[in-house]
């Protein structure tokens, strides 16, 4: 019966076998133990005899089949290895790092700017009251940007803020001059959407207070920005225009990065573009924010920032950078 078994388990190259093997000599019903049971009706003399060889029987089998188990685990171990082979010169899977969105780059871009002149940071709700949206900024009672068709109304006195010039309002009623901030942040108007125009769009505002700030300083101020931004050969030149918060008022042009001026599709053949709105803060705006006109003055300007975004990164359509598709915003 060893021999038998014992061949039977050296043959079999399989565990599952094995296992088979072991119920069919050593389980319960196996044939080992019916002769185990079997002990009983033997007499005196034979039972230790007979035991004693059916364990023995009993224990080499065990350690065959534990052995060949083994063995079978460690060839399916070998097999298993070699079939899974890395191969470690195959191309790794990209990882998809995000990016910033090329408006954030362009707020960044010009926020270092201004904080390389000592300007700082300021920010101010996107939903406003329209006192700091537009009384306070000087606007009359009848402007048409307070036309409910240019306006988001929440109700008679909340808004969203259709320019981040609140935020100047903000600061000044706040803090004592001198100050100097720049205020990037998210308006709105209401306007139907196509290329050039987008209900919700982005400006940067800037404000100076202060003793003695004059136009002058306003127009260094720019024209050292617009070189940073733009390229040292950039000129600008100030237009006169009028914003109810600002006296003398002006639109200010630079000359096109792309043809330096002398005219391409980009800036119509005109060689220039506008780009900011600017002026010395008018003295109701002072007064309504709690600054005497007669000790300070101040200059502001405004700028777009999509504008420039698209100027800066030649995009045609305003709406490509709110669609959020990852094929454009993977470009930049
Ligand atoms: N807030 C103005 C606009 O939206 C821009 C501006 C800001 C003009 C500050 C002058 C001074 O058109």
């Amino acid at each position: 019966l060893q021999e038998a078994a014992l061949n039977e388990i050296k043959d079999t190259s399989s565990i599952e076998v094995v296992e088979s093997l072991r119920v069919k000599y050593l389980g319960k019903k196996g044939e080992i133990t019916s002769i185990l049971k079997e002990m009983g009706k033997l007499s005196a003399e034979e039972r230790p005899v007979i035991g004693q060889v059916a364990n023995k029987v009993r224990e080499a089998i065990e350690e065959n089949i534990s052995s060949k188990k083994e063995e079978l685990k460690s060839i399916e171990k070998q097999k298993q290895l070699a079939e899974e082979v890395i191969d470690v010169t195959m191309p790794a899977k990209p990882a998809l790092v995000g990016k910033k969105h090329p408006i954030s780059q362009i707020i960044d871009e010009v926020s270092e700017i201004f904080m390389g002149m000592g300007f700082s940071i300021a920010q101010g709700p996107e939903v406003e009251t329209v006192a700091n949206n537009f009384d306070a900024l000087n606007a009359p009672k009848d402007h048409p940007s307070r036309d409910m068709s240019d306006t988001f109304y929440i109700n008679s006195e909340l808004l969203l803020r259709t320019q981040t010039s609140p935020v100047q309002v903000r600061t000044m009623k706040n803090q004592e001059p001198p100050i100097k901030i720049v205020s990037p942040g998210r308006c709105f108007r209401f306007d139907s959407p196509d290329a050039t125009h987008s209900p919700m769009f982005h400006q940067i505002e800037g404000l100076v207070v202060g003793k003695d700030i004059t136009m002058a300083q306003l127009k260094g101020t720019l024209n050292m920005f617009v070189k940073k931004l733009f390229g040292e050969e950039t000129k600008t030149k100030f237009r006169p225009h009028n914003f109810p918060f600002t006296e003398p008022s002006a639109e200010v042009d630079v000359t096109c990065f792309k043809c330096n001026g002398a005219g391409c599709p980009m800036c119509k053949g005109e060689g220039w573009i506008e780009i900011l709105g600017a002026g010395m803060v008018h003295p109701n705006v002072l007064r309504n924010c709690g600054i005497d006109p007669e000790v300070y003055s101040g200059f502001a300007f405004g700028m777009g920032v999509d504008r420039i975004t698209m100027l800066k990164y030649e995009i045609d359509d305003i709406r490509l950078l709110f669609e959020n598709d990852m094929r454009f915003l993977n470009q930049f």
